[in-house]
C-alpha cells in the first residue's frame, strides 16, 4: 500500500529537524488566535499605560497643580490677562512656581499651640552657675515693642516675634503672616492698661490707628496685613537638665486629643559657660501633629531661638547697646518644576514583569502536552531522535519569544513610553534575550515535573502573578533599602523572576531619571554605576541560563520515557557493560519453572530456532527475542512480579504475527520493551539485527507503531500527520505526498474531507485508522499494532485488514488483539500468553489441530430424552465428556480419533426416528475454544506450582 517500492535511508538529523520545525509551525499555525492574543498582550498594556499616563497628565495640567492665577482688575477675565506668581499660590501650587526673587520674610519663634488667655509663654533655662544662668536669660525678652519705620526689618529684628502656626518645610511663604493666627511679640511684661488684647500693631496696610502700627510686608509685590500682640515671655530657672526634661515630656502633645501640651517655647542650658565659654544646650519645639502624619518641619524656626541666646549672652558680654541683629530669612530662587509623573516607569517594572513572564506558561504548557499526549515519545518511536528535537523545540520557543518581546518593546517605543526609548536598546536586547532563554530552559525543567497540562497552566500562572506581587511590593523595598545587605539581593535574585524585576527595575529607574533631567537613560558605561544592579543581573542570568539547561536535559534523559537512562548514564562508558541482571534477588527460584515450559514442543521448537539463528544470524528474520524477560520489583510490600519470562521469538519478514492472551498477560509489556518504551530485566532482542538494549535509536528509523491509545495533535489534520511521519521516515516530494494519498485512500480517511479534517474532531475509529496509517507510512520493516481494531465498526475493521494483509508482504508486524476473528483472518502464526509465559506458539490451524481435537455435538430434545441422548453419544465415543446441560440442551465432546462426521449423521438420523429431535448442531473447534482452553490449562497450573 503505502510506497511500496520505495525503501528510505534513515532521516538525517536536519531530515528531522525540518519535519519537527514544519510540524510544529503547522501546530502554531492552527493556534493563531491563542498567538494573536498572546502578542496582544503586551500592545494591551503599553496602550493602557498609555491612556493612564494621558488621564494622569491632564489631571496635571490643571490650577490646582499649577502656579496661581489672579485676576488683577476684575473677578472674571481672559486667561491672558492673569497674572500669575508666588503670591497667588497656595502651598501646593507654590512647588511648581517659578520664584526668581523670594520674599524676606523675618525669622520668628515656634510657639506652643493652644488657645493662650491671657498669652503667656515660657522658656526653660539651667546652669552650672545660677547668677550667670539668670543674668543672661533676663537679656533674652525686651520690655517693650520697638518700632521704627523707617527701618522695619530692623526693628522688627529687636522684638521676639513668635507664631502658634507650624511652619512649612520652605520658606517661600511664611503660613504665620498668611494664616488667621496671630504673630505675638514676646515681651517681659505687656502694657498695663493694654492687658486685655485687641490688636496692638499690625502689619499692611490699613489706616493708622492711636495703638496699631502697620508695616507694608510685601510678597511679590502684594502687600499683607498682619496684627501683633503682646504676650508675655517668663523665663523660669530648673535645678537641672533633667528637670527640664522632665518637665517637657509631662508636657508633650500625645495623639490623645485629651493629651496635655503646655506652654514651654524652648529651653537652654548654659552648661559650664561663663565669661570666657559659651556653651548651651537649645531645646526646640516640635510637639505638633501636622496635618500630615510625618508632621510639620519646625526647624525652619529653630534659628530666631539660637540668635536669642546668642544675643543675650553678647548683652551679658558687651553691654545692652550690643546687639547682633536677625532680619530675615530668604529661601534660594528657584525656577518652575512642573509636576511630572512618569507611569510607565513607575509601574513599569510590576507590569512588565507580568508581561514577560507571561512566556513562561505558554512555553511549559506546550511542552506538558506533548508529554501528557504522549506525543513526545510517539514522535521518537518514528525516530525523531533527542537532538532534533531539542534543537528545533528550544529554537522555536526562541524564536517565539524573541518575536514576543521584540513585538513589546516596538509597541512600547511606538507608543513613546520613556522606559524603551530612553534605554540603550542594545542592553535591552541583551536582557531580555538572555532572560527568555533562562525562561525557555526554566520551562524544559520543569517540564518534566508535571504530567498534567491543566496543573502546569494553573501553577505557571500562579508563580507568574505571584513573583509579579512579591516582587513589586516586597523585593522592591528590599532594592531601594540601602542598609540591606547587598549579598541577600544577590540570593534573591537568584530566583529568575526577581532578577527579571530587578533589570526591569533599573530600567525603571534611569528613564524615570533620564526624563525628568533629560538625559539619557541606561548606556553601557552605566553598568559599572554601583547602585546599578544590571551588571549583577545579567551575570546571575547567564549562568543560570547554562545551568538548567543542562540540568533539564538531564533529567529529560534520565526522566522522559522511552530513554530510561540510568541517572549516571553519562559516565556509562567507565562502566564495564550490562552487569548481570541475574545477580538481582528473585531470580533463583525461576529454575523450576523451566523444567514447567518442557512439555510445550511448539515452544522448545521456536527456542531452538532462536538459537540457531543467533549462531548463524540471517537477514530474514526481523524480530528475534532472546530469553527476553521483565521483572516488575514488588512495591508497598506486595511481591515483584514477572511481567514477562523467557521469552523467545522470531518473527520473519512478512509474517504477521498474533499474540493473543488473557488481559494482564504481559503483551503491553513485551511490546513496551521492543519500542523501547521500557528496558527488559534480563535477555535481548534484535531487531534487523540491532539490539534494542543499545541501537534503539536505529531500530526507532525502521519501526512503526499503531499504540493501544491513540496519540494525535488534536488540532493537527490526519494529512498534516502523515506528512510529518513520512518526513520523519525520510520521504520527500512527490514521494511524501503520494505515500500519504495513498495511505488516507487505503485507510478510507481520504474522501469527505477527513484527510484535512482536525483529529480532535474524528471518531473513535478514524482515530484508530489514522493510528494505523501513522504506523505504516515510511515503509517500516517491523510494525507494532497493539490491537489495532477496538472501536470499528464492520466495515473499517474488513478495510483495516486488507491494508494491514497488503502491508505484511515485506515487513514483520506483531499484532495483539482480543478478537480470534481478527486473529485467524490476519495472522500467519499465533502465540498465547499467559502470566508472562508463551503457553503455545502455531499458526492458527495447527493450534486448532493441536488443543481443539474434538467436536462439540449439541442437542436438544425434552428434558425425559436427555438419557437416550447421552446412551446414542455413548455408543458414538465411550470417551466423550458432556460439557453443557440444561432443561434438554446438550453439549457433548467428541475426541476425532473416535468418531466419523458420517456416523455422527448416521446415529442422529436413527435418534430422531426413537424420539424428537428439536435441533442438533456438530461444530469444530475454533479459535477460540483453543484460547479459552490453553488459558484455563495455563492458569491452572501456575496455581498448583
Ligand atoms: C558665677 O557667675 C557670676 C557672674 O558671671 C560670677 O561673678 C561668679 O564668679 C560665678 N561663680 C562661679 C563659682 O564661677
Ligand atoms: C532647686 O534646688 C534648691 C536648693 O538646692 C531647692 O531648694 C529647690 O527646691 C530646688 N528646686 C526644684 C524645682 O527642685
Ligand atoms: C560644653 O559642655 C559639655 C557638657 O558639660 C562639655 O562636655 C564640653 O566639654 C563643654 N565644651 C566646652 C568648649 O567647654
Amino acid at each position: 500500500m503505502v510506497n511500496v517500492n520505495h525503501s528510505p535511508s534513515p532521516a538525517t538529523f536536519w531530515t528531522q529537524a525540518n519535519a519537527l520545525l514544519r510540524n510544529n509551525l503547522t501546530f502554531q499555525k492552527r493556534n493563531k488566535k491563542a498567538n494573536i492574543r498572546l502578542i496582544l498582550f503586551p500592545l494591551i498594556l503599553c496602550i493602557l499605560l498609555v491612556l493612564l499616563q494621558y488621564v494622569i497628565d491632564t489631571q496635571l495640567d490643571k490650577p490646582k497643580f499649577k502656579c496661581g492665577c489672579e485676576c488683577p482688575k476684575s473677578d472674571i477675565c481672559d486667561e491672558s490677562e492673569k497674572v500669575c506668581g508666588v503670591e497667588y499660590s497656595d502651598e501646593t501650587q507654590l512647588v511648581t512656581c517659578a520664584i526668581p526673587n523670594p520674599t524676606e520674610w523675618p525669622p520668628l519663634l515656634q510657639l506652643s499651640q493652644g488657645k493662650w488667655y491671657p498669652a503667656v509663654f515660657t522658656t526653660l533655662f539651667t546652669a552650672q552657675n545660677h547668677s550667670f544662668g539668670q543674668i543672661v536669660s533676663n537679656n533674652m525678652f525686651p520690655s517693650n515693642f520697638t518700632m521704627d519705620l523707617s527701618d522695619i526689618k530692623g526693628s522688627l529684628a529687636l522684638n521676639v516675634l513668635g507664631s502658634e502656626s507650624l511652619a512649612e518645610d520652605n520658606n517661600f511663604i511664611e503660613p504665620a503672616f498668611t494664616s488667621e493666627l496671630p504673630i505675638y511679640n514676646l515681651q517681659t511684661q505687656c502694657p498695663q492698661d493694654n492687658i486685655a488684647f485687641p490688636a496692638q500693631f499690625q502689619i499692611g496696610g490699613g489706616n493708622e490707628q492711636e495703638d496699631t502700627h502697620t508695616f507694608p510686608i510685601e510678597i511679590g509685590g502684594r502687600a499683607l496685613t498682619k496684627e501683633i500682640k503682646c504676650a508675655n515671655g517668663i523665663n523660669l530657672w530648673r535645678n537641672s537638665s533633667s528637670d527640664i526634661n522632665d518637665e517637657i515630656y509631662k508636657g508633650y502633645q500625645s495623639d490623645d486629643p485629651e493629651g496635655q501640651i503646655n506652654d514651654i517655647v524652648s529651653a537652654f542650658d548654659f552648661l559650664n559657660s561663663n565669661e570666657d565659654a559659651f556653651n548651651v544646650t537649645v531645646w526646640y519645639k516640635s510637639t505638633f501633629k501636622g496635618s500630615n502624619n510625618f508632621g510639620p518641619t519646625p526647624l525652619l524656626r529653630i534659628p530666631r531661638s539660637i540668635n536669642l541666646i546668642s544675643n543675650a549672652y553678647l548683652q551679658f558680654l558687651r553691654g545692652p547697646g550690643t546687639k547682633m541683629l536677625f532680619e530675615f530669612v530668604k529661601e534660594m530662587p528657584k525656577s518652575a518644576t512642573p509636576i511630572k509623573i512618569e507611569i510607565a516607569s513607575l509601574l513599569g517594572s510590576l507590569f512588565f514583569t507580568w508581561v514577560v513572564l507571561q512566556l513562561f506558561p505558554v512555553v511549559l504548557t506546550a511542552l506538558v502536552y506533548e508529554k501528557q499526549q504522549k506525543l513526545r515519545i510517539m514522535m521518537k518511536m518514528h525516530g525523531l531522535g533527542d537532538g532534533p528535537y531539542w534543537m528545533i523545540s528550544y529554537g522555536f520557543f526562541l524564536a517565539l519569544s524573541v518575536i514576543y518581546m521584540v513585538c513589546f518593546v516596538l509597541f512600547g517605543s511606538v507608543l513613546g513610553l520613556k522606559f524603551f526609548t530612553l534605554n540603550d536598546y542594545s542592553i535591552q536586547f541583551v536582557f531580555y534575550f538572555i532572560y527568555v532563554n533562562l525562561q525557555i530552559s526554566l520551562a524544559f525543567l520543569l517540564a518534566s515535573f508535571f504530567s498534567n497540562v491543566k496543573t502546569a497552566t494553573v501553577t505557571a500562572y500562579i508563580s507568574v502573578f505571584g513573583t509579579g506581587l512579591l516582587a513589586g511590593f516586597l523585593f522592591q523595598f528590599f532594592i531601594q533599602d540601602s542598609s540591606f545587605p547587598r549579598g541577600w539581593i544577590i540570593c534573591m535574585e537568584l530566583y529568575p523572576g526577581f532578577a527579571l524585576y530587578r533589570g526591569l527595575y533599573e530600567f525603571a529607574q534611569y528613564a524615570v531619571s533620564g526624563s525628568h533631567s533629560g538625559t539619557d537613560g541606561m548606556r553601557w558605561q552605566d553598568l559599572s554605576d554601583s547602585s546599578n544592579g544590571m551588571k549583577e543581573v545579567l551575570i546571575i542570568m547567564s549562568a543560570e541560563w547554562i545551568v538548567v539547561l543542562f540540568v533539564a536535559y538531564y533529567i529529560d534523559q534520565v526522566l522522559s520515557t522511552g530513554t530510561g537512562k540510568s541517572p549516571l548514564f553519562f559516565l556509562k562508558g567507565f562502566q564495564k557493560k550490562h552487569l548481570s541482571p541475574f545477580k538481582k534477588p528473585g531470580f533463583q527460584e525461576q529454575g523450576s519453572k523451566v523444567l514447567a515450559q518442557m512439555d510445550k514442543p511448539d515452544v522448545i521448537r521456536e527456542r531452538e530456532k532462536v538459537e540457531q539463528l543467533l549462531l548463524e544470524p540471517t537477514l530474514n528474520h526481523a524480530i528475534v527475542c532472546d530469553d527476553l524477560k521483565k521483572f516488575y520489583p514488588g512495591r508497598d510490600g506486595n511481591p515483584g512480579k514477572f511481567a514477562v519470562k523467557e521469552l523467545f521469538l522470531a518473527v520473519p519478514r512478512g509474517e504477521c504475527f498474533g499474540m493473543l492472551g488473557p488481559n494482564g498477560a504481559g503483551k503491553t509489556s513485551f511490546i513496551s520493551m521492543m519500542i523501547g518504551l521500557t528496558e527488559p530485566t534480563s535477555g535481548a532482542a534484535y531487531v534487523e539485527g540491532l539490539d534494542i538494549r543499545t541501537h534503539m535509536n536505529g531500530i526507532y528509523t525502521n519501526m512503526g507503531v499503531c499504540p493501544q491509545h491513540d496519540l494525535l495533535w488534536e488540532t493537527l489534520t490526519g494529512r498534516e500527520h502523515l506528512l510529518f511521519y513520512g518526513r520523519l521516515k525520510n520521504l520527500t516530494g512527490s514521494v511524501l505526498t503520494q505515500a500519504v494519498e495513498e495511505s488516507l485512500k487505503s485507510l478510507n480517511l481520504f474522501h469527505g474531507g477527513v484527510a484535512d479534517k482536525q483529529a480532535g474532531k474524528y471518531s473513535g475509529g478514524m482515530k484508530r485508522r489514522l493510528s494505523v496509517a501513522i504506523s505504516l507510512i515510511g515503509d517500516p520493516k517491523v510494525v507494532y499494532m497493539d490491537e489495532p481494531s477496538t472501536g470499528l465498526d464492520p466495515a473499517s475493521r474488513k478495510c483495516l485488514w486488507n491494508v494491514i494483509k497488503l502491508a505484511k508482504q515485506d515487513r514483520a508486524i506483531i499484532l495483539t488483539t482480543h478478537s480470534m476473528e481478527e486473529a485467524e483472518a490476519l495472522c500467519d502464526r499465533l502465540g498465547v500468553f499467559v502470566n508472562g509465559n508463551l503457553q503455545c506458539i502455531g499458526n492458527p490451524k495447527e493450534l486448532k489441530a493441536r488443543y481443539g481435537g474434538t467436536y462439540v455435538l449439541t442437542m436438544t430434545t425434552s428434558s425425559d430424552r436427555e438419557k437416550d441422548v447421552e446412551n446414542m453419544v455413548q455408543q458414538l465415543s465411550p470417551n466423550a465428556n458432556k460439557i453443557y446441560r440444561l432443561s434438554g440442551t446438550q453439549k457433548f465432546e467428541l475426541p476425532k480419533e473416535d468418531v466419523k462426521i458420517a456416523n455422527v449423521f448416521q446415529a442422529v438420523e436413527i435418534a430422531k426416528r426413537n424420539f424428537t429431535v428439536f435441533a442438533w448442531g456438530l461444530a469444530d473447534t475454533t479459535l477460540e475454544d483453543v484460547f479459552i482452553k490453553v488459558a484455563r490449562e495455563a492458569q491452572a497450573s501456575d496455581t498448583l506450582s
